[in-house]
C-alpha cells in the first residue's frame, strides 16, 4: 500500500497533504517541501538508502557529579537558573520589547565576567556605542565583557570558535541570519536555524549560550516559542509597563525547578534585586478596602504574598465585562459560576474587574479562595480585616480543597505581620505562633461566616 505523503511549509511549519506553490496558512511562496521518512531494515537496503548504525545503549544509574555551576552574584538570577549557570547550557530569555532583557543580560554578562568567566555579548539590535552608553549607565564599564555588534551567524560562530568564551549572549535571536536559509531574518525558519546552530555549537564547544527572544504579538517575526524545545532553560521576563517591578520566571528548566521566579526592580541605574518580594508587592497597600484581599501564594520554591483587587460595578450592557490582569480569565468565570450556582450570589448585570497588584501573574488554583473573597468583598462592600491572608482551591461543588505548602504560606504571612488566615479544612497546619487560622470546608460557610450572607 502506498504510504501517505506529507509536506511541510518551511516558513510556518504547517503540514499539508499535497504540494502547492503557496502555503495556505502563511501565504509564503515556494516554501513547501516534501517530508522524507528515514527507512531502516531490509526495506532500506532494497531502496538503496544507507542503513543507520546501531546506537549504544546504557542504563540509568550514574556516577557523574551534578553539573558545576557558576553563580553570577545576582541572587535573583541565580535562583531562577536553579542555583547558577550550568556550563554548555542553552538558555532562552523571552519577553516583550522594552521590558529590560538587554539591561538584565548586560548586567548578567558583567557579573559572570567578574566571577571569572569569559563572556561575549553579541548585539544584533544596537550599535556598539549604544551598548557602551548603557554600560556606563549601569556602571559596568570595568567588567571584562567582550562586545560584538553583528547579525551574520557564520561570522559569529567563527568568532566564538576562535575566542572560546564560557558564555555568549545573543541579543536577539530574531536579528540573526544564516546564509543557509533563504528567508528573511526573524522568519520562523531563520530563527529556528539560528537557534539550532547556536545551541548545538554551545554543546559541542562547552559554551553556555543565552538567546534573547522578543515576544511578538502580530506574528510578523517569529516569537520565542518556536525554539523553546531546543534549549535547556526557558526564562520569561514579565512586568507591566509603567510598573517598576520585573519578574523573571523559569517556565522550563532541565537543571532546576520550573516556575521559580526572580523579582527585580527597574531603576535609573539598571535592574535591582528584590530579595523580599512579599514586602514589595504589599508596599502599595493602603487601608483595608472592600475588594482587596491578600493571597499567600507559592512561586517556585518561595512563598510570596500578593494583593488581589476586585471591582464590581453595575452595567446597562447585556454582556457585562469580565476583565482580568494577572490571573486566568476562565478560572475567574468558573469562580463566578460557583458563587452563583452554589451560593446563590449572582453577578448578572455587574461588570467584574480583577487585578493582581504589582504586575505579578498568578497561576496557582490555590488563589481561588482569595479571588472569591475579593469578589464578595467588592460586591458586598465589606473589607476583610487588614491582617488576614486567604488561600485555598475551590472545586465546582463549592467545596474548599487544601493546597500544598500550607505551613510555608502561613509562615511567610506571620513574618509580614498577618495574624489571621482563612484556609480550607484538612490543611496541614503546624505550630500556630499566635496566628489565628480559621478552617472552612466549603464556600457557603465561608460566605456566611465572613460576609454574613449566602
Ligand atoms: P531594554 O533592556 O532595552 O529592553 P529590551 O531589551 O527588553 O527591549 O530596556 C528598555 C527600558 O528600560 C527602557 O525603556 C529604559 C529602561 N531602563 C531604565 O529604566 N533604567 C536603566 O538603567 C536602563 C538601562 C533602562
Ligand atoms: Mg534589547
Amino acid at each position: 500500500m502506498a504510504k501517505a505523503q506529507s509536506f511541510t511549509c518551511n516558513e510556518c511549519a504547517a503540514t499539508h497533504s499535497k504540494w502547492s506553490g503557496r502555503c495556505d496558512d502563511c501565504g509564503a511562496w515556494n516554501s513547501i517541501t516534501q517530508d522524507v521518512a528515514i527507512s531502516t531494515g531490509p526495506a532500506a537496503k532494497s531502496l538503496g538508502a544507507a542503513r543507520g548504525a546501531r546506537v549504544e545503549l546504557s542504563d540509568l544509574s550514574t556516577k557523574e557529579a551534578p553539573p558545576p555551576r557558576t553563580k553570577s552574584g545576582i541572587g535573583e538570577l541565580d535562583r531562577v537558573l536553579g542555583g547558577g549557570l550550568v556550563p554548555a547550557s542553552a538558555i532562552l530569555v523571552g519577553g516583550d520589547p522594552g521590558i529590560g532583557k538587554s539591561t538584565l543580560l548586560l548586567q548578567a554578562a558583567a557579573s559572570f565576567a567578574r566571577a571569572g568567566l569569559k563572556a561575549i555579548y553579541v548585539s544584533g539590535e544596537e550599535a556598539a556605542a549604544q551598548v557602551r552608553m548603557r554600560a556606563v549607565r549601569l556602571e559596568l564599564t570595568d567588567a571584562p565583557v567582550k562586545l560584538a555588534t553583528e547579525t551574520n551567524l557564520r561570522d559569529i560562530l567563527t568568532t566564538l570558535e576562535a575566542e572560546k568564551p564560557d558564555i555568549a549572549i545573543i541579543d536577539s535571536i530574531q536579528t540573526m541570519w544564516s546564509d543557509n536559509v533563504a528567508s528573511a531574518p526573524g522568519s520562523v525558519s531563520q530563527v529556528r536555524a539560528a537557534a539550532h546552530e547556536l545551541t548545538s555549537f554551545a554543546k559541542r564547544r562547552n559554551m553556555a549560550v543565552v538567546l534573547v527572544g522578543h515576544v511578538t504579538k502580530d506574528g510578523q517575526i517569529a516569537g520565542p516559542r518556536v525554539i523553546e524545545h531546543m534549549v535547556d532553560t526557558v526564562l520569561y521576563f514579565e512586568g507591566e509597563r509603567g510598573h517598576q517591578f520585573r519578574i523573571l520566571r523559569a517556565v522550563k528548566n532541565r537543571f532546576g525547578p520550573a516556575d521559580e521566579i526572580g523579582v527585580f526592580e527597574m531603576t535609573g541605574s539598571g535592574l535591582g534585586e528584590v530579595p523580599n518580594p512579599s514586602a514589595l508587592f504589599l508596599s502599595e497597600r493602603d487601608e483595608p478596602a472592600p475588594g482587596s484581599v491578600v493571597f499567600a501564594g507559592i512561586e517556585g520554591t518561595r512563598p510570596v504574598l500578593v494583593e488581589f483587587q476586585a471591582l464590581i460595578s453595575p452595567t446597562p450592557q447585556s454582556q457585562p465585562r469580565r476583565s482580568v490582569v494577572g490571573w486566568d480569565g476562565s478560572r475567574l468565570a468558573m469562580i463566578l459560576a460557583v458563587l452563583e450556582s452554589r451560593c446563590g450570589i449572582p453577578f448578572t448585570g455587574l461588570d467584574v474587574y480583577l487585578n493582581v497588584a504589582g504586575g505579578l501573574k498568578v497561576s496557582e488554583p490555590a488563589a481561588d479562595l482569595a479571588v472569591a473573597a475579593a469578589l464578595l468583598s467588592a460586591r458586598e462592600d465589606v473589607a476583610l480585616p487588614a491582617d488576614t491572608v486567604v488561600f485555598g482551591e475551590i472545586s465546582l461543588s463549592g467545596a474548599l480543597r487544601p493546597v500544598g505548602q500550607t505551613e510555608n504560606r502561613l509562615k511567610e504571612a506571620r513574618k509580614l505581620g498577618f495574624s489571621q488566615a482563612i484556609v480550607p479544612t484538612r490543611s496541614k497546619i503546624g505550630s500556630d505562633d499566635g496566628q489565628q487560622v480559621r478552617q472552612m470546608s466549603n464556600l457557603i460557610s465561608f460566605v456566611g461566616e465572613i460576609f454574613g450572607a449566602g
